[in-house]
């Protein structure tokens, strides 16, 4: 059995169920590339059938990427198969991976398919994805919650039918450690043909157990772990990344493979990428990447530390990519270094009215802010993405007037499909006026349901960002917008939740009933 651990990143298909956190083509590219440079094994790229939108977007991320391999889903069905090969022809390395759900419920209440129907479809979707590729992985659907002779059965079938990869997922989050631990083992020994595959696991973590039960698989044989960045994910979300990533790493003492490949300098910077682009900010407690993750506050603590680190701290932050803050670019640089730093941020522009459109911002930002970080850079770079790709409301102008005593008023120009209007409106703080002002043009009826600001780099002089979330008629979005003016990122943020909700992109849902 190989001592490489096989990760297997799906921050871009799975990561993009969580509502509000679906991707642009262009920024799948983006966190593509990120991933690449991780030297991650697998990029889940989306759910070609799922729209055109997601279909260009697998595309795009197939031509972009040489030394990964990209993946795309397809449930059991020839139309989601035949769209997942198209979408993937350019790959220097493509997988397709499809999947049936085999427990009895979704069986019996969503799919409405005896198993022995299941059975047949399963080995169906496995040989006609071989027909695109020899990298084929097959996932029955809720086999956390499978019955385990049906489970086998279906195993040794698809792994006959050329599965190279078999996904073991706990679709609902359900399971615990030694139970799901023990399920991997007991496949493994009762597949007749288990060591002609290699053996996955896809947690979610609606226990808080998705890590957990994604090292108990590893400890019993599994060699790929399906995670996301930053955790992201349906409901709960997935198993994290770079929990997964630095566990297997810190504790190499008693695990029995290893992510040596794996470049962990680029989790930090990689989590903030994705947490930028979706706008779901990472918890300051969280693992790895939240910013409390290596600050050591209590006396004790820190008397420690600085006598041998080693006291309170296991893993370097260095390590996961933490550095201070690094000024890379000011008011003197030339277009050059811009375009040539931001490339190695992994940004490559499209054409040179894109670069000279993103330069004049750099400008302007530079001129309000002395030092320009790689976070600024990114954060600009989002920006000109998403307003490049929908303009239908954009910010001409804001004044704000906020005075202890007096109620808060807002003036606002927006620029609506060519059109500038105006419009003033009171509120009960500069940000409410503003978004007060924004709907007075807009008259959107959407719910805001998060308000979130977060600074991008240190000092007050760093842009704020902020996230806001609208919900209309079931369709959730989160806008972003930067700006060292929080009101005006504030104003950003909400325009660009506009266009988004605008923009409306309709998608099949991979794990909806209809097969
Ligand atoms: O959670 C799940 O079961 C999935 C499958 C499509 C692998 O995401
Ligand atoms: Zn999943």
């Amino acid at each position: 059995m190989s001592d490489r651990l096989i990760i297997f990143d799906t921050t871009l298909r799975d990561g993009e169920q969580s509502p509000g956190a679906s991707m642009t083509r262009d920024e799948k590219v983006r966190i593509a590339r990120a991933l690449e440079r991780m030297h991650v094994d697998v990029i889940e790229a989306g759910f070609p059938i799922a729209s055109p939108g997601d279909f260009e977007a697998v595309q795009a991320v197939a031509r972009s990427i040489q030394d990964s391999t990209v993946c795309g889903l397809a449930r059991a069905l020839d139309r989601d198969i035949d769209r997942a090969g198209e979408a993937l022809k350019e790959a220097n390395s493509g997988r397709i991976h499809t999947f049936i759900a085999t427990s009895p419920i979704h069986m019996k209440m969503k799919l409405r398919m005896e198993p022995d129907q299941v059975l047949e479809q399963a080995v169906h979707a496995v040989t006609r994805a071989r027909k695109y590729t020899d990298n084929v992985e097959f996932s029955p659907e809720d086999a956390g919650r499978s019955e385990l002779d049906f489970l086998c059965r279906v195993i040794e079938a698809v792994i006959d039918a050329g599965a190279g990869t078999v996904n073991i997922p706990d679709t609902v989050g359900y399971n615990v450690p030694e139970q799901f631990g023990g399920l991997i083992h007991n496949l493994r020994e009762r597949v007749p043909n288990s060591d002609k595959a290699v053996f996955s696991v896809h947690c979610h973590n609606d226990l808080g157990l998705a890590v957990a039960n994604s090292l108990a698989a590893v400890m019993n044989g599994a060699r790929q772990v399906e995670c996301t960045i930053n955790g992201l994910g349906e409901r709960a979300g997935n198993a994290s990344l770079e929990e997964i990533v630095m566990a297997v790493k810190t504790r190499k003492d008693i695990m029995p493979c290893n992510v040596d490949h794996l470049d962990t300098t680029q989790i930090v910077p990689t989590s903030r990428l994705v947490a930028g682009i979706t706008g779901f900010a990472v918890q300051p407690n969280k693992a790895i990447v939240g910013a409390n993750a290596f600050a050591h506050e209590s006396g004790i603590h820190q008397d420690g530390v600085l006598k041998n680190r080693e006291t309170y701290e296991i893993m370097r932050a260095e390590d996961v990519g933490w550095t201070a803050n690094r000024m890379v670019l000011g008011k003197h640089s030339g277009r050059n270094a811009f375009k040539t730093r931001l490339k190695e941020l992994g940004v490559e522009f499209a054409s040179e009215e894109d670069l000279n459109d993103a330069f004049a911002r750099f400008k302007e930002l530079a001129d309000k802010k002395h030092e320009i970080y790689d976070e600024d850079l990114q954060a600009l770079v989002t920006e000109s993405g998403l307003e490049a790709e929908n303009e239908h409301y954009k910010l001409v102008s804001l004044r704000v007037c906020s005075e202890t005593g007096e109620t808060p008023n807002a003036n606002i120009t927006l620029r609506m499909n060519g059109n500038e209007r105006a419009a003033e409106a009171p509120g009960s703080g500069p940000v409410d006026a503003a978004f007060k002002a924004i709907e007075k043009l807009a008259d959107s009826g959407a719910e805001l349901q998060l308000y979130s600001v977060s600074n991008i780099t240190t000092g007050t002089d760093s842009q704020g960002e902020v996230t806001v979330r609208l919900e209309k008629g079931g369709r959730i979005v989160n806008g972003q917008g930067a700006d060292t003016d929080i009101v005006i990122a504030s104003a950003k943020s909400y325009i660009n939740a506009l266009n988004k909700l605008m923009a409306g992109d309709e998608r099949a849902h991979p794990q909806s009933g209809d097969v």
